[in-house]
Formats: structure tokens, C-alpha cells, sequence
């Protein structure tokens, strides 16, 4: 099987479904953006196109290229028969389920479903599909043109030649790209839950701010501190994930959920996407430094 000629579907237009577009188009393939808030996929259309204006201006990609990639994508108000659905919506299991029945319906019998879910099952999620086989977690990390892991993902019922092929395409588009089983938080996320979690623990001890903790940690050698990443996640996807490993790892404490964070989420203070988060982007979104 390939899926190197594939007309894609990205379901979800936030901050990964906009990246996952993107480095799609860039690959040469044709692109539906789709999503279910009004005007989100034409927003994100947009924002690529201010995305590839600049790297254009700065000369890592053809004024030709940055034109013919974002001709590729096209906002679309409904879901549509593609070769491949890559999902990019909230990480919840129900909401998920609900789309995968809806896109069976309209999807032909060998179109493949990737989802970029976080943490949750994929087991799971395929558990009421038609074709269970067809579904494989395609893990893309923040942001997305510019990090090179892929987490292929295998839930029990994944058909093997599935994730070859979202493996080979991965690799395709110029990834690093890594088979891994359906596990609680597959390989990176379930390594860097204590990298937030002992962060959360510090500033719920008033040890220290989340400057000085942020400062520590990359003068230590990581690339960015926790609260900053948080931040740049988007607290409500960092704490729907620490839930879902939390609950999927029979409530171990390890993974216990934090009261600072679900603050975080309650006020609306998501990071970078809001304008608030540990940090204040009054003038939105910095650009990220690469
Ligand atoms: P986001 O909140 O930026 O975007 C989600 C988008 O999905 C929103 O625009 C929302 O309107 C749309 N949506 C919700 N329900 C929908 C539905 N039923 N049909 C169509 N569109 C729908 O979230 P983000 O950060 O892009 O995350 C999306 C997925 O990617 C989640 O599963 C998350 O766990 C995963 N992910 C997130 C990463 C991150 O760093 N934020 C990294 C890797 C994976």
C-alpha cells in the first residue's frame, strides 16, 4: 500500500491540523482543510499563508513553492471522500469516535484514517469502526514543520501494512518516523509527563517562577523550559492528556493531574493560542525560534 499520491483530508484546523496542512502541501499533496467551528479552516488558510510568505522572505522556500503549496489547501465545509483522513480535533475518545463513524460514512472501503491523537488509545478509538484496520495513530509533534518525530501508532486491530505506508509517507515528507504500539501516552509523551508534572509540583510549592524554572531547565540543555512548552502546547491539550494517561495507567500517581494547571484551564489562560497562559502574547503568538 501507498499513500504517496494520496488526496488528504486534515480534520481540525488549530494549532496542529493548520502545521500537518502545511507540511502536507508542501509535499506536493492535495489538501482539504476542514473543521467544525465556523471560519476556522479559512483562518488557518490565512495564517499559512503569512506562514509561508515568510519563509519565503527569508529565502528557505521559493516565492513559486510558498504559492503552489497554499494553492494546494482548500477550506472545505463538510467532510469529503479522500485517500486519507488525518484527524487533528480535541482529544477526547467520544468526539473522536463520533467523527470516525461519520467519516465511514463517506469515506471509500480503502481510505486510511491517521489520527494525531496525544495519548488516547487507538485500540479504543477504532473500537465501534466498520474497518478498525484503517485506523493508526500518525503523532506529529508542536510545531509541526519544523519537529521530525512521527509516533506511528498501531492500535490491536491495525492493519500492519497501514502503518507501513503512514510510516513510508511520514518518512516521505522528510520525518523521522517510529512504530510504536498503542500504549498510555506512547513513547514521548509518557517520558515527558514528569518533565510538566514536577514543574507543577514546584510552582504549587511556591519554590520557584515559572521564569526561573524555564531558565534552569535550558541552561540545563534542555531546548525549551516546561512552563514555556506547556504554554506552547496549550494547557487544555497538556491536561487532557496528563488525564487521559493518568486514567489509562489505573490512576498510578505518578500521572496525577495538577490543580495549577486545571486553574490554568478553568480561567481560559490555554498559552500561546489565548494570549495568556504562564506567560503573557499581548500581540499573539510570538514566532518560534528555530
Ligand atoms: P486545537 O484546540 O488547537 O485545535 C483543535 C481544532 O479541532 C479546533 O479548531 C476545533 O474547532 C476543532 N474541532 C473540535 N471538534 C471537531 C470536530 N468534531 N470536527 C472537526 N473539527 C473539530 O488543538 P491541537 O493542539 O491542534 O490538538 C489537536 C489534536 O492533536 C489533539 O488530539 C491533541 O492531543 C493532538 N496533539 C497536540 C499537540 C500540541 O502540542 N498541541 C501535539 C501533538 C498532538
Amino acid at each position: 500500500m501507498t499513500l504517496d499520491n494520496a488526496r488528504i483530508l486534515v480534520v481540525g484546523a488549530g494549532l496542529m491540523g493548520a502545521g500537518i496542512a502545511q507540511v502536507a502541501a508542501q509535499a506536493g499533496h492535495d489538501v482539504l482543510l476542514f473543521d467544525t467551528r465556523t471560519g476556522a479552516a479559512e483562518a488557518a488558510k490565512a495564517k499559512l499563508a503569512q506562514t509561508l510568505h515568510g519563509l519565503a522572505t527569508k529565502g528557505k522556500l521559493t516565492a513559486e513553492a510558498a504559492q503552489a503549496t497554499l494553492a494546494r489547501i482548500t477550506p472545505v465545509d463538510a467532510l469529503a471522500p479522500v485517500d486519507l483522513v488525518i484527524e487533528a480535533i480535541v482529544e477526547n475518545l467520544d468526539i473522536k469516535r463520533a467523527l470516525f463513524a461519520d467519516l465511514e460514512a463517506v469515506l471509500p472501503a480503502e481510505a486510511v484514517i491517521a489520527t494525531n491523537t496525544s495519548s488516547i488509545s487507538v485500540t479504543a478509538l477504532a473500537r465501534d469502526m466498520k474497518k478498525p484496520e484503517r485506523l493508526v495513530g500518525m503523532h506529529f509533534f508542536n510545531p509541526v514543520p519544523l519537529m521530525k518525530l512521527v509516533e506511528v501508532v498501531s492500535g490491536l486491530g491495525t492493519a500492519p501494512e497501514v502503518a507501513q505506508a503512514i510510516h513510508d509517507l511520514a518518512g516521505r515528507w522528510g520525518k523521522t518516523a517510529v512504530h510504536t504500539r498503542s500504549t498510555p501516552g506512547f513513547i514521548v509523551n509518557r517520558i515527558a509527563r514528569p518533565y510538566y508534572a514536577e514543574a507543577l509540583m514546584l510552582l504549587q510549592e511556591h519554590a520557584a517562577t515559572p521564569e526561573v524554572i524555564d531558565a534552569c531547565l535550558r541552561a540545563a540543555g534542555f531546548r525549551m523550559g516546561p512552563c514555556e512548552l506547556m504554554d506552547l502546547i496549550g494547557h487544555d491539550t497538556n491536561f487532557a492528556v496528563t488525564n487521559s494517561v493518568f486514567a489509562a495507567n489505573f490512576f498510578d500517581r505518578r500521572f496525577t493531574p495538577s490543580l495549577v494547571q486545571q486553574e490554568l484551564v478553568d480561567a481560559g489562560y490555554l498559552g500561546r493560542k489565548s494570549g495568556r497562559g504562564f506567560y503573557s502574547y499581548p500581540e499573539g503568538a510570538p514566532a518560534l525560534r528555530t
